[in-house]
């Protein structure tokens, strides 16, 4: 088995690994039982995240596909839909979730590569006319930010939920990088939550947690998430020994984000000076490398991974910078890139 621990790791910012310092905050933490709301270290994230976020109230999930999923639960009864990108998180790769265990019909629009959806098809697409009963009900619009690690335009965002106010639709933001977005634009977490009713966020990626997300919103609509994350089984006990690595990632990490993205700066300008690579990026923490028909990327692949660098293979690899990749790791892989073209 390959051992990526100790690689220099590109596949994801989800492989991180808890820091000693996250690791004594997690012992150390004080614990209750969750489902009967006593875990205090629960119950200060769900706070502290609400607040950060501009939100009343906040419930902590196992998984950013835990979170999506109560959101859209929440959002839609059975026989209603959610407008979302065909290539979205919450449509794509979440295992049809929302129509298999909720009943409520996705209707996925086309998207652009800056994660943006064209609002005039958007705006056909929204079913709330009368129809003799034919249409399932539109009731959400779900964005994402970032996607693929481009932060949406801001007066994207506002032309969009400008379009779903309208149109009286509900409004979700599948906010797993939102803290990218937010170091990127030079904007608090909460400007970027702005608008939308229900905001999901992970830490356990770029941030360093090793797992768990917050949904935020109305105390009425996390409410009603709540139910459905017990349905779904995602109620915990004495979670509060995970929700204070989330507390730590998010006091100790948000700002280091900034490291990531001049790392990915850096790491597009370099790949971008070898021979027979096309890069795309950087997109915050995200560089794309697109190879040419000369080279195999897999055989590519296979000579990183024997000088310790890890990335998925593919005709285009995404690279992605996260917080156990230094700067000196970034100098390691420009060099083993041009070795391996060469
Ligand atoms: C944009 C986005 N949303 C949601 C998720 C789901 O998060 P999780 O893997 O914690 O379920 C991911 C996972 O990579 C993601 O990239």
């Amino acid at each position: 088995m390959v051992h990526y621990a100790s690689m220099i790791d590109f596949r994801s910012d989800t492989v991180t690994v808890p820091t000693p310092a996250m690791r004594a905050v997690m012992a150390e933490a004080s614990v209750g039982d969750d489902v009967y709301g006593e875990d205090p270290g629960v119950n200060d994230l769900e706070s502290f995240a609400a607040e950060l976020l501009g939100k009343e109230a906040g419930m902590f999930v196992a998984s950013g596909t835990q979170s999506n999923l109560c959101a859209i639960l929440a959002h839609c009864q059975r026989g209603d839909e959610y407008l979302v990108g065909q290539e979205a998180h919450c449509y794509k790769y979440e295992a049809g979730g929302a129509a298999v265990l909720g009943s409520v019909q996705p209707q996925p629009v086309a998207m652009n590569a800056a994660g943006t959806m064209d609002l005039d098809t958007v705006a056909a697409a929204i079913k709330n006319q009368p129809s003799m009963g034919h249409f399932a009900h539109s009731r959400l619009l779900c964005l994402e930010n970032t996607h693929n690690g481009r932060p949406l335009p801001i007066d994207y965002v506002d032309a969009a939920q400008s379009l779903a106010r309208e149109r009286g639709l509900a409004l979700h933001l599948d906010g797993a990088r939102l803290w990218n977005a937010a170091i990127a634009d030079d904007r608090s977490p909460a400007e970027v939550a702005a608008g939308f009713d229900t905001v999901s966020v992970c830490l356990s990626k770029g941030l360093g947690a090793p797992i768990g997300s917050v949904l935020v919103g109305s105390a009425p609509l996390i409410e009603e998430a709540r139910r459905w994350r017990k349905m779904v089984g995602g109620g915990m006990r004495q979670a509060g020994i995970i929700a204070a690595a989330g507390r730590h990632a998010i006091e100790q990490h948000l700002a280091p984000l900034a490291n990531d993205h001049a790392n990915a700066t850096r790491l597009a300008e370099g790949l971008a000076a070898i021979d027979g690579l096309t890069i795309d990026g950087p997109h915050t923490s995200m560089v794309f490398v697109t190879f040419g028909d000369e080279h195999d990327p897999v055989a590519i692949a296979e000579r990183l991974a024997a000088a310790d660098i890890a990335m998925f293979p593919g005709p285009t690899a995404r690279l992605v910078c996260h917080l156990d990749i230094s700067a000196a790791d970034v100098e390691t892989t420009i060099e083993a890139f041009a070795a391996a073209l060469s």
